[in-house]
């Protein structure tokens, strides 16, 4: 009996070291890892640049908490900012904590502002945000807050794509915020409407209501943009990340307009670990990595070919393929679990998303021969239930 939670429910295998887009078990067994831990490893397990700042750091200090100044965290801050709405930035250890974080600057920022008349916080039907009480009480799924009752009772969420929701709820006059996400990754997915986020950002700056992107799933190349808002043409007041930023070493960070973030003031808001020497100096090195010239343009093109031989394959069937860039799936109704197991009798490695989907998340920095050899185990897969291969 193990000593462990059962809270996972676990496939039954045990990896014991990986290289690039694979996975090595402890039987000698190879596995194409299409799901990079969940958008986590997108440069590939044992990234020699990142493997070199970890071990460069660690040598030299990892943590001193944040009474301190961080050099390569002020570092990191400069970059990701410029790379993105000039914000400024906050680091903590999880997707969830940064959620978090900008759910506790909407309230702090709301309470000043409007004197605590506006607490509401809108979040999308089918959203995922975490699992924190804060984070599941914004996530707009059922299953997810069952047992947990009762959650925070200030989130609505509103349907997907329908602006004429987000108004009625902003014409009360109570919402601060509006958290969403730009593809909805755990929920299977279904992605925003360009036109519906453009009319969004007006009625939110409008009216006054924080904007919030949590680009937790999005950011950091896996869409083809290095944050998925770029795709859009619509910038946030606030948004989330986490998951791809440190390649695996846990960090999430927030990052929010200048005159948002300084209603955060010192006493309100901290982290014992968030945005130490270790974590920065590995989000740092995937940083420089992913803006290289030519990375960005690369899993643009490799998405787009992913996706044409997906549709390719499933062509004679009735499974949709969807997602963006490199952030891939296919819907397979009623036969996603069974999907996944043949996928790993095939040594292939994918994730579920929802009730139906199948995410196909291949490391960002993978070759085109490796991109190959996976798409042929998906197909074999396809063929062997009859989907279309
Ligand atoms: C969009 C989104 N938000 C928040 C989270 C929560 O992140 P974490 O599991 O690091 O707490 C996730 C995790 O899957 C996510 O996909």
């Amino acid at each position: 009996m193990s000593a462990l939670f059962q809270n996972y429910a676990k496939y039954p295998l045990t990896f014991i070291k990986g290289e690039g887009c694979k996975l090595t078990d402890d039987k000698g067994e190879t596995y194409f890892d299409f799901g990079s831990g969940i958008s986590v490893v997108n440069l590939g397990h044992s990234n020699p640049a990142v493997t070199k700042a970890i071990t460069d750091q660690s040598g030299t200090l990892i943590h001193t908490s944040n009474l301190y100044s961080i050099p390569v965290q002020e570092r990191l801050a400069d970059k990701l900012s410029r790379r993105g709405f000039h914000g400024s930035l906050f680091f903590c250890n999880s997707g969830l904590e940064a959620n978090e974080a900008a759910l506790k600057l909407a309230r702090i920022y709301g309470n000043t502002k409007y004197e605590g008349k506006r607490l509401r916080v809108l979040t999308l039907e089918n959203s995922f945000h975490g699992r924190s009480f804060m984070t599941l009480s914004a996530t707009g799924q059922e299953k997810i807050k069952k047992g947990f009752e009762p959650v925070a009772d200030f989130f609505t969420h509103i349907p997907l794509n329908d602006i004429s929701a987000l108004k009625n709820e902003i014409d009360k006059g109570d919402v601060v915020a509006f958290m969403l996400e730009l593809v909805q990754g755990e929920g299977g997915l279904d992605m925003i409407e360009a036109d519906y986020l453009k009319q969004c950002a007006e009625l939110c700056k409008k009216e006054g209501v924080l904007l919030i992107f949590d680009e937790i799933q999005t950011a950091f190349c896996r869409t083809g943009k290095f944050f998925a808002y770029e795709h859009f043409g619509v910038e946030p007041d606030i948004m989330t990340l986490a998951k791809g930023i440190a390649n695996g070493v846990p960090m999430g960070a927030v990052m929010a307009k200048p005159e948002i973030a300084e209603y955060l003031v010192p006493g309100t808001h901290g982290t014992t670990f968030g945005g130490n020497f270790l974590a920065c100096a590995a989000a740092e090195s995937v940083f420089d990595t992913m803006n290289a010239d030519g990375f960005i343009e690369a899993v643009s093109e490799k998405g787009a070919y992913m996706k044409e031989a997906l549709e390719n394959i499933f062509e004679n069937s009735d499974v949709t393929v969807l997602g963006l860039g490199m952030m891939l799936g296919i819907k397979v109704p009623g036969k996603q679990k069974e999907f996944i197991s043949k996928a790993i009798g095939n040594k292939l490695l994918l994730v579920p998303a929802g009730n139906d989907v199948v995410r196909i998340y291949a490391p960002l920095n993978i070759s085109e021969d490796d991109i190959d050899r996976g798409l042929e185990l998906i197909s074999k897969t396809a063929a062997e239930m009859g989907l279309g291969g």
